[in-house]
């Protein structure tokens, strides 16, 4: 057996702001249980909801010297679905109403204590993995404090790490000063074939110079991140990184995502007869926000982080102009950067029956976007893998997308001489190109309805589950633990 550590800022079922909870509380369950052993670790938010909470076991606590002080570290269990997850707890660190907050320097403080106690803790759960799989920049400090300090020790010799980049857009940077004396790591660490780049400290550097092997996650952002545009200042130790880089395309859980069995939607559907249950979704949920009630309007849903890297620049730009005809509705769920709530919030004021903006957090409420709309649009500027497509294609319900990243490995561009396809893409990041490729989507939906749910048709039987993906992970956990 061999054993695997999942360390993350969050994971499905226990706390969710993106992809990333999705695919820590979806993968261990995909890996074969019969040769790896796969638990996860994350962070006893305070703000994990009530009935989560209920479920911690405490196992022990101890102290841990950290920041100049010696701080308390709480170990607490849970099994959720076969997976034995862990969790840290510090009522300083943890306590906040939202996982991530805005404050930069006490988000640094927070995951590289989370990092050090994630290491710290191995010997008193009784769990000595093979490998450590770090997600994200939040535990980029772990292949380092295990090479720096834990390795001397014998119980750490031999542990192997993976650093798996969900978005090369989130760092962790501080300036060098704070970070070495917060971390305790001595100014060796900080130079820039290291932590440091550009004059700061890096955390998720940290975890790609020291993990034995790179992921990501999709085969096309992989190449990508190795470019100035989207490297985002790391290119350089991404090239030369290189032969242990891997892009590993994201899978969904089909458990809780499938139209036949979905809790949350009003009429489940199948791929047999979908073609008559699948409109009753859209219309509940037009009457459910107020929108007009007409099975015939295409609906295009929205269901997003509302943050630059998702497109909403383009969207903005020409919102106006998709909302002026009766031909479009619009439906968004998502909280994030002002300007696009507000500029949503505008057009629900503005075209009422049109548009409806939900700026809010709700798991609901996004299954049924995803059953009730026929397109989902995700114009993003890059998307490292992008979950939120897979789960529409699974609905039914087709992507238009520009082709980057994981959405450029996922939806296949509908050709109508061939008919195959499962969506709709365009290259370039330019509002007008997105706008006529929204027009071709709706004559298609209007025109050549056949033509449409023959394409849904694709869309749901294409598979995105984990089964190969995990495959690739365990070869990759095969090859670097032997
Ligand atoms: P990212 O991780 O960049 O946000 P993904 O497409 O990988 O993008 O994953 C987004 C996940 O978060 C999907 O499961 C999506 O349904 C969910 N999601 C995003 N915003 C909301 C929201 N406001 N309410 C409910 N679910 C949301
Ligand atoms: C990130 C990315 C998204 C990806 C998710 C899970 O949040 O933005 O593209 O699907 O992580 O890997």
């Amino acid at each position: 057996m061999k054993n695997i550590l999942f360390a993350a800022s969050e994971g499905v079922p226990f706390i969710k702001t993106g992809g990333l909870a999705d695919v820590v509380g979806s993968l261990p369950k995909d890996i074969d249980r019969e040769y790896y052993d796969v638990r996860v670790i994350l962070p006893k938010y305070s703000c994990m909801k009530q009935e989560m909470k209920d479920k911690l076991e405490y196992i022990s606590s101890f102290y841990m010297d950290f920041d100049w002080k010696s701080m308390y570290v709480g170990l607490l269990k849970a099994e959720v679905d076969g997976v034995v997850y862990y969790f840290i707890d510090n009522e300083d660190m943890f306590n906040t109403y939202k996982p991530y907050t805005d404050d930069a320097l006490f988000e640094i403080r927070r995951f590289s204590f989370f990092s050090k106690a994630v290491l710290s803790a191995l010997p008193t759960i009784g769990f000595r993995p093979d490998l450590i799989h770090c997600h994200d920049w939040q535990t980029g400090l772990i292949p380092v404090y295990l090479k720096e300090r834990f390795q001397e020790n014998e119980f750490y010799r031999g542990i192997k790490t993976v650093m798996t980049i969900h978005n090369l857009r989130f760092q962790g940077k501080w300036n060098v000063q704070d970070v070495e004396s917060i971390t305790g790591l001595s100014g060796y660490y900080f130079t820039p074939d290291k932590l440091e780049a550009y004059k700061d400290a890096n955390l998720l550097k940290g975890g790609i110079v020291y993990a034995d092997a790179v992921t990501t996650v999709s085969p096309t952002y992989a190449e990508e991140i190795r470019t100035p545009f989207y490297g985002e200042g790391l290119e350089g130790i991404l090239n030369a990184r290189q032969n242990d880089l891997r892009g590993i395309i994201n899978g969904i859980d089909y458990t809780d995502f499938s139209p036949d069995n979905d809790k949350y939607i009003v009429k489940p559907y199948t791929v047999e007869n979908f073609r008559r249950n699948k409109v009753k979704n859209k219309t509940e949920l037009q009457k459910e926000l107020g929108l007009k009630e007409d099975p015939k309007c295409f609906m295009i849903g929205i269901v997003s982080r509302l943050t630059d890297q998702k497109g909403f620049d383009l969207i903005a730009y020409v919102m106006e102009e998709m909302l002026n005809t009766d031909a479009i509705q619009v439906v968004v769920l998502g909280t994030g950067e002002e300007r696009y709530e507000n500029m949503f919030r505008y057009f629900d004021e503005k075209y009422s029956d049109k548009l409806a903006a939900n700026i809010y957090y709700s798991e609901e409420l996004s299954h049924k976007i995803y059953a009730a709309s026929d397109a989902f649009l995700m114009p993003s500027l890059f998307e490292p893998c992008g979950l939120s497509q897979l789960m529409s294609l699974r609905y039914g319900t087709l992507p238009i997308v520009r082709e980057t990243g994981g959405l450029k490995d996922t939806v296949e561009p509908y050709n109508e001489y061939e008919g195959t396809g499962t969506g709709f893409t365009f290259r370039n990041y330019n509002a007008h190109e997105m706008m006529a490729t929204v027009r071709y989507a709706e004559k298609i939906f209007y025109d050549k309805k056949r033509e449409w749910n023959r394409m849904a048709e694709r869309a749901m039987k294409a598979d995105f589950s984990w089964k190969v993906s995990a495959g690739k992970y365990q070869e990759m956990y095969d090859w670097l633990i032997g």
